[in-house]
């Protein structure tokens, strides 16, 4: 169970005055539930985000992991337990090394090995993460990944996020830079690995037919506050219209 609970957070503006993002937001997610977090521009989704992978300090509450205070951990202690992938497809991977370089990085998260080490491991169990992926990535496993569209990449991305079983995945607006069918191909990407591993997911994205196609829960956000969190049953009767007729404001 994934804890967050009172979670607060305060910026100062470019004029030193505070801009409260976040207030007293608590929310309890299982073990395995795939989250579509939506909301309007500044409404706090990236900060949530940041918080949880401890690359942004809360004000104040605390989140929690199991028995875990993730509140403690240092946000590199973190990354063995949680995975991000971002928005920018050359964000999540190494631009001037290979496919096969990156995966062996991902695979070798977290151990202590120098880097020469860390780039070699056993080809047959790289090739086949590749299986899955209908964007030919197999086929460039030898290709520097600076060679590779945005969608090739971002499938890498969410491969190399998810080899080293992470107990928590986050992903923010990770297709917006995509187009439809490649954005559709990373999404069915997405399901798989989350559905297959069992993650827990928060994916926040502005695609409202993704939001309520892919995971069972979903959360609107409206100035740092949950206004909408409809799960299961509740989720599947939502439709776009009628999240866009009931919170017009908040999109
Ligand atoms: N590092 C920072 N320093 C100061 N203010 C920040 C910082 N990060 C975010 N903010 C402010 O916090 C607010 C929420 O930003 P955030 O990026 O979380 O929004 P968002 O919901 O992800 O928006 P978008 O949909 O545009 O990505 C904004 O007003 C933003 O200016
Ligand atoms: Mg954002």
């Amino acid at each position: 169970m994934l804890r967050i609970h009172r979670l607060t957070k305060s910026f100062s503006n470019p004029y030193g005055e505070p801009n409260k993002v976040l207030t007293n937001l608590s929310l309890e997610i299982k073990k395995g539930e795939f989250v579509s977090i939506i909301g309007s521009n500044g409404t706090g989704k990236s900060t949530l985000l940041n918080i949880i992978s401890g690359l942004v300090k809360e004000s104040d509450g605390e989140i929690t992991l199991d028995n875990m205070r993730l509140t403690d951990l240092p946000e590199h202690s973190r990354t063995r337990i949680i995975s991000r992938v971002f928005q920018n497809p050359s964000a999540g991977v190494c631009p001037s090394m290979t496919v096969r370089e990156n995966l062996s990085l991902a695979l070798n998260k977290g151990k202590l090995l120098n880097l020469k080490k860390c780039l070699r491991h056993n080809s047959e169990e790289l090739e086949e993460l590749l299986d899955c992926i209908s964007l030919d990535l197999k086929k460039h496993i030898d290709i520097e990944v600076k060679y590779l569209s945005g969608g090739q990449r971002q499938a890498l991305a969410l491969v190399m996020a998810s080899v080293s079983n992470p107990q928590v995945l986050l992903l923010d607006e990770h297709t917006a830079a995509l187009d439809p069918k490649t954005s559709s191909e990373i999404m069915e990407l997405t399901n798989h690995i989350v559905n297959e591993k069992n993650i827990t997911t928060l994916m926040v994205t502005h695609n409202l037919k993704h939001a309520l196609a892919y995971g069972n829960r979903l959360i609107m956000l409206h100035k740092g506050e949950v206004v909408l969190d409809a799960r299961e049953d509740e989720k599947k009767s939502l439709s776009i219209e009628t999240i866009l007729k009931k919170f017009e404001y908040e999109i």
